[in-house]
């Protein structure tokens, strides 16, 4: 058959947002894994759709190995950036975060993120909670509307069950095309 084009994503957000676990879902149900643990700096995955081959970096969001980051913002093709809608206590620090990863001056210019017009797609995860904010809400406190020279999409997420992974990864398949 053709040859998928391989596309390399990188997958950011904070410690216990979900990134493993959408990761994990996004493989065909034989190749998932039983237990996500917490990941230790990163680890790389690969998952299809019908049109693309994803070769995805699922970095650790813990706080000590955030710095591992931006060693791989040449590699991105594309970004997930995962957010626990239920933590409000750290959507400052996801704010932050985003901010630090959008603005790197990079010293790869112009491979870095900040020259790049790479698409980015949140996931407002963990939808299921009783506390979670809606995505709506989660684009404003990470104010996503002053992201102008790319391409971005927010979509509300389940990683467990997997309600809102397609339509993400549908809207990414589409900006890569
Ligand atoms: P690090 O690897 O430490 O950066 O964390 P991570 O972002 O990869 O998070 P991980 O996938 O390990 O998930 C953290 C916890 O959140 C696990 O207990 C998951 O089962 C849980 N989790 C992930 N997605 C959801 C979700 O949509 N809803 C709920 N309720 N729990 C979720
Ligand atoms: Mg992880």
């Amino acid at each position: 058959g053709l040859k998928k084009k391989e596309v390399h994503l990188l997958c950011l957000g904070l410690d216990n947002s979900g990134k493993t676990t959408i990761i994990n879902k996004l493989k065909p149900s034989n190749a998932q894994a039983q237990d996500i643990v917490p990941t230790i700096g990163f680890s790389v995955e690969k998952f299809k759709t019908s049109s693309l081959l994803f070769t995805v970096f699922d970095m650790s969001g813990q706080g000590r190995y955030r710095n591992l980051w931006e060693h791989y913002y040449k590699e991105g093709q594309a970004i997930i950036f995962v957010i626990d809608s239920s933590d409000k206590l750290r959507m400052i620090v996801a704010k932050e975060e985003l901010e630090t990863l959008l603005s790197h001056p990079g010293s790869f210019m112009p491979l870095d993120i900040k020259h790049r017009r790479i698409p980015i797609l949140f996931f407002a995860n963990k939808m299921d909670l009783r506390e979670a904010l809606s995505s709506v809400k989660v684009s404003q406190l990470l104010s996503l509307e002053n992201i102008k020279d790319k391409p971005w999409h927010i979509c509300a997420s389940n990683g467990i069950t997997g309600e809102g992974l397609q339509e993400g990864v549908d809207w990414l398949q589409d900006q890569i095309q």
